[in-house]
């Protein structure tokens, strides 16, 4: 049978990658880091700049390399950062890059206490043919705590059958 579920995420400092790879463990399928061609800098402050003006001017930074389709997939969970309100850059690229048209979209957001503020809508406006389930919001210091939060969320969205994959 062909994996019908890909997880899709970009994580600059590891805890929406946390998160992901706790998706990963409960649902299995596809991981695919999005990555942007040139990645943010090390520095913070430095970051939180370049964020803010890639944001301001609705710039989508290429990305490092792509998926050969995202055709085989039915269910696509999309993580992302919370930076300034809103979804990371590249990963508004990775959603205006692809046609996710019909399947079904459950985003993860990891965030420093701001929760997910405009992220949902934002990336609701790039994939306005799928179905887009509620989030899982996770504050970043939690993301490695994340299975049982995972399991729960996946039961409430409606896609408790991917959790019987769940090898204890
Ligand atoms: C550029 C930038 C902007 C951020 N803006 C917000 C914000 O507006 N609200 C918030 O709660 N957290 C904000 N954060 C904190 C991150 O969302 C949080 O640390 C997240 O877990 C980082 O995920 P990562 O480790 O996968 O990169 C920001 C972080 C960065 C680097």
């Amino acid at each position: 049978m062909p994996n019908q579920v890909l997880i899709a995420y970009y994580s600059r400092s590891g805890n929406t990658r946390r998160l992901a790879q706790a998706i990963h463990k409960v649902v299995g399928g596809t991981l695919f880091e999005i990555e942007p061609a040139t990645p943010y800098p090390s520095s913070y402050n430095a970051t939180v700049e370049r964020a803010r003006r890639e944001i301001q001017s609705g710039y989508r930074p290429p990305l490092k390399r792509g998926l050969a389709s995202v055709e085989p997939y039915s269910v696509v969970f999309v993580g992302s950062p919370n930076w300034w309100g809103t979804i990371a850059p590249p990963v508004a690229s990775f959603l205006s890059e692809y046609d996710f048209s019909g399947k079904v979209v459950a985003p993860f957001f990891t965030h420093g206490g701001g929760g997910v503020q405009n992220m949902l809508a934002d990336l609701k406006k790039l994939c306005p043919n799928s179905r887009v389930l509620e989030p899982l919001a996770v504050r970043g210091s939690m993301a490695g705590a994340a299975e049982k939060p995972v399991v729960d969320w996946l039961r409430r969205i409606g896609l408790g059958e991917l959790a019987d994959n769940l090898q204890e």
